[in-house]
């Protein structure tokens, strides 16, 4: 693989795209881009001006009101909010219950889905996981990724990240796939293109060295 080649990587919630992304963009010395932390970040900011995720009108003038700045090393990723580093509170539970309020909101998608495509065309090479990439953001993609686990296994792997209960995350994850697959604006959705991948018996090693021979770059 030489030159410009972006790969998407869509899926639900624990499905690992995460760290399979983050992982191949390493070995592929590509830049990695989590859209998702994009999405999260809107939200920290919605949460901070005191603002309903559900009012739609103030949720869409809080994304355009703020500056976010994503970093694409795949070896030190981060986001910032008007300048303040965000990256620990938008993995907490207030933002994850308020997200798929936020990412259903057209005119927020909208100015992510712009952000995101200027990052892809300078990064040149990079790993972009999400919901809607290969069907929304790069439909062109070179490689398109659609990675799937049971529930019980999303959700084993999410408690074991973030020391919650297990089954309590089952039914958070179930809620948030049943929102993120149903919402009227780019909803999760595996693009007819995309090679699906079903990671419940799979290792990350095993998950990424696929990707890789799926690349033609075999380690
Ligand atoms: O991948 P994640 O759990 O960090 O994503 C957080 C939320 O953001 C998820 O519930 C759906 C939304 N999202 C989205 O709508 N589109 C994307 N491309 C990425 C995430």
């Amino acid at each position: 693989m030489n030159g410009v080649c972006v790969v998407a990587v869509d899926g639900p919630s624990g499905s690992g795209k995460s760290t399979v992304s983050r992982r191949l963009a390493a070995a592929l010395e590509a830049r990695y881009l989590d859209t998702g932390a994009m999405y999260r970040a809107v939200t920290w900011a919605v949460l901070e001006a005191g603002v309903d995720p559900h009012d739609r009108i103030e949720v869409a003038r809080v994304a355009e009101s703020v500056r976010l700045e994503i970093g694409i090393d795949p070896d030190r990723p981060f986001v910032r909010v008007n300048g303040v580093p965000v990256d620990g509170p938008i993995r907490g539970p207030e933002v994850t219950r308020a997200v798929s309020a936020v990412s259903a909101v057209p005119d927020v998608r909208a100015l992510m889905v712009a952000q995101q495509r200027a990052l892809i065309l300078s990064a040149g090479r990079i790993v972009v996981e999400g919901r809607d990439i290969g069907t929304v953001v790069v439909p062109d993609a070179d490689l398109k990724v659609y990675l799937t686990a049971s529930v019980d296994e999303r959700a084993r792997r999410r408690s074991l990240e973030h020391a919650t209960d297990q089954s309590a995350t089952a039914a958070d994850l179930t809620r948030r796939d049943k929102l993120d697959s149903s919402r009227a604006a780019d909803p999760l959705r595996r693009a007819d293109d995309a090679v699906e991948l079903d990671t419940t018996r799979l290792g990350i090693d095993e998950v990424v060295t696929r990707l890789r021979e799926m690349l033609g770059v075999a380690a």
